[in-house]
C-alpha cells in the first residue's frame, strides 16, 4: 500500500487531496492545527488513515512529523500544503511577518525534515502546493508573493542538492492559480477554479513526477506571458481586484 503524508490537510486543498487519496485506498497521514478536522478524516478509514497535530511554525514539528510517519509505518510522498496568504496593501507587519514564519519558516522546517527522512531510504517524492504569485512581486500581497517565491526557489535547491549527493528523491512544485477555498474567502477573485478540478490536477501531476505544475493551462498561459513583462512596466501596473 502507498503511503502519502499531507500537511494541511484540515481544509481547501489538503483536505481535498486527503479525501482523494484516502477513496484511492492509500494509506494517509494527515496534519494540522484543528484535531476535529483531523479526527473527521481518519475517521473515513481507522485502520489507514493516521493524524497528528502539527503547527508548522512550532520547534517541534519535525520531531511531530517522525511521530505521524511512525504511525503510518513509513512515507512514500509527502505533499505540503500548509500556507497562509493575505492581501496586505496597508503593511501590517503581523501579518507580513506571520506569513513568512509560516510559509518560510515552517516550509523550511517541514520539506527539511522530509528531504532528511527520504535520504534514508530508497526513494522519496516531495510535492509543495506554492503559487503563480510567486512569478512576480505583487504590490497587494507583498509577503504571500515573496514567500511563494521562495519555495518555488527552495524547492529548486533540493533538487539540486538531491542530484549532487546521488539521492534518489523527486520534487513537484505545484503552482496553482486561483482556487476557491477558505483562503480567498475574504475576497474577490477572477477564474476561480473549484477545488475538486485542482486537486485531479494536482495528483495527475504527482503521478506524471512533474517537476513542476501550473494549474491549470489557463494559468499556464497567464504565466508565460507575465514573466515577459519587464520589471519597469511590471512595477507601474496596477494590480488591484
Ligand atoms: N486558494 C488558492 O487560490 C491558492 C492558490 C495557489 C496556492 N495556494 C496555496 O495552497 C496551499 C493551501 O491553501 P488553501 O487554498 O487550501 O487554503 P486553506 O483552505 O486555508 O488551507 C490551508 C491549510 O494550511 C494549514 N495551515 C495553516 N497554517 C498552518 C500551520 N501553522 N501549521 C500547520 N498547518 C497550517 C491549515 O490547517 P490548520 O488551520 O488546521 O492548521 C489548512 O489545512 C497554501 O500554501 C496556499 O498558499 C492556494
Amino acid at each position: 500500500m502507498k503511503r502519502v503524508l499531507i500537511i494541511g490537510a484540515t481544509s481547501g486543498i489538503g483536505r481535498e487531496l486527503a479525501v482523494r487519496y484516502i477513496e484511492m485506498g492509500y494509506c494517509v497521514g494527515v496534519a494540522g492545527r484543528r484535531v476535529e478536522e483531523l479526527i473527521k478524516l481518519h475517521e473515513l478509514a481507522v485502520d489507514r488513515v493516521f493524524y497528528e497535530k502539527i503547527d508548522v511554525t512550532q520547534q517541534d514539528a519535525a520531531e511531530k512529523l517522525m511521530l505521524l510517519i511512525d504511525k503510518m509505518q513509513g512515507m512514500d510522498l509527502f505533499i505540503l500544503c500548509s500556507g497562509i496568504g493575505y492581501q496586505n496593501i496597508s503593511l501590517d507587519i503581523e501579518i507580513e511577518m506571520k506569513t513568512a514564519v509560516t510559509n518560510v519558516n515552517g516550509f523550511i522546517r517541514m520539506v527539511t525534515a522530509a528531504f532528511h527522512y527520504f535520504t534514508n531510504h530508497e526513494d522519496g517524492h516531495i510535492a509543495v502546493i506554492s503559487s503563480v504569485a510567486g512569478t512576480k512581486g505583487l504590490g497587494v500581497a507583498p509577503a504571500y508573493s515573496a514567500t511563494k517565491r521562495f519555495q518555488n526557489n527552495y524547492i529548486e535547491s533540493l533538487e539540486q542538492l538531491a542530484n549532487m549527493k546521488g539521492y534518489n528523491i523527486h520534487f513537484t512544485d505545484i503552482r496553482p492559480g486561483f482556487v476557491d477555498t477558505p483562503l480567498l474567502a475574504k475576497d474577490k477573485y477572477p477564474m476561480l477554479m473549484n477545488v475538486e478540478y485542482v486537486a485531479e490536477k494536482i495528483i495527475s501531476a504527482i503521478k506524471k513526477k512533474k517537476k513542476v505544475a501550473i494549474i491549470d493551462w489557463k494559468y499556464a498561459i497567464i504565466v508565460f506571458f507575465w514573466r515577459l513583462i519587464p520589471r519597469f512596466i511590471w512595477t507601474r501596473i496596477s494590480v488591484k481586484n
